[in-house]
């Protein structure tokens, strides 16, 4: 039996993974801990919940020895466009709060799960079917933190054997918490405007190619790689992950089949929109398929299907 715990529990991310986890490991094995105070009231009941911040390391100490962690889900971050506009902070807590955990581990043995991302490629990267293996000169500071990310966990592993794993995910779409200022948040926003308004304003052009992936498959990934028999992992951390590849134009059209008078404007971000082009169109995920059978099971179709139906119910 695991007991494991969250940071970033109240995310976008692991607003939806804590109660993955929880069906699967039971409810007190699974700690959630993120800084919000303002969690809603059944999130925080169905199972123990630490206001803890990634940056105080007695708190994280305190909890994983009173609770035995034997594995840690590490999804504290800030995204790529909020990261613009405050690198300090975006490296502070995004390298700041892994390595607190990674010395951690260090001291008391536990394995470490850790999310890397389409934002650690850069311009030089190739963008199409972008190898597991390639060039990592990422533009923004977002990416920059995580390929130091990527780097740290294997430097651990090599170094000290801690148990470190990890994706690199792809824009997660999801209909329970909203993401914090990423670059890829506009296919999440339109489902809502869809939903509301039949109407939406990109904030990236037309022709802009993105990995995404819908929120079941960020879970499962999650899962699957911290399940997966270590013997067969020649990588360990920042596998590519990659469920399908679209452009602003065929999401609009994929809703325009559930939504026929849906209209989309465009009103571009320049910030995103530099930080889109810097990264791949289409992720090669063959690594993450033959060394731990990742498989994804959404498309467009399928999650937009979904979404609507998820999002018509809850904005209702
Ligand atoms: N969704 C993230 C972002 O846009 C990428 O990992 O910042």
């Amino acid at each position: 039996m695991k007991n494991i715990l969250v940071m970033g529990a109240a995310g976008q991310i692991g607003s939806e993974l804590v109660p993955a986890l929880r069906k699967i490991y039971g409810n007190s094995n699974v700690v959630a801990s993120d800084i919000r105070t303002d969690i809603n009231e059944e999130f925080k009941n169905a199972g123990p919940y630490e206001i803890i911040d990634c940056l105080e390391s007695h708190k994280l100490v305190q909890a994983i020895v009173e609770y035995k962690i034997d594995t840690v889900y590490n999804l504290v971050a800030l995204l790529s466009a909020v990261g613009e506009a405050q690198p300090q902070i975006a490296w502070k807590i995004n390298v700041g709060g892994l390595i607190n955990i990674l010395e951690i581990a260090r001291e008391l043995k536990f394995a470490v799960f850790t999310p890397s991302s389409i934002g650690a490629f850069g311009l030089s990267t190739p963008h199409d079917n972008t190898p597991q293996d390639t060039i990592m000169r990422p533009n923004s500071i977002y990416g920059v933190t995580k390929v130091a990310g990527e780097l740290l966990c294997d430097y651990y592993f090599q170094k000290y054997g801690i148990d470190t794993r990890g994706v690199r995910y792809p824009g997660i779409i999801s209909n329970v918490t909203l993401p914090g200022g990423g670059t890829t948040d506009y296919a999440v926003e339109i489902y809502y405007e869809a939903i509301k308004n039949k109407k939406y304003t990109c904030n990236l052009k037309p022709g802009t190619y993105l990995d995404m992936m819908y929120m079941p498959d960020c879970i499962r990934a999650g899962i699957e790689i911290m399940e997966a028999d270590p013997s067969k992992l020649k990588h360990r951390n920042a596998f590519n992950v990659a469920a399908m590849s679209f452009e602003p134009e065929m999401i609009a059209a994929e809703i325009r089949k559930h939504i026929p008078e849906f209209e989309m404007n465009y009103d571009i971000d320049l910030v995103r929109q530099a930080i889109a082009e810097s990264w791949p169109n289409k992720m090669d995920d063959t690594c993450a398929h033959e060394e731990w059978g990742w498989k994804h099971e959404y498309d467009l179709p399928k999650m937009t299907e979904d979404m609507l139906n998820v999002l018509s119910k809850k904005l209702k």
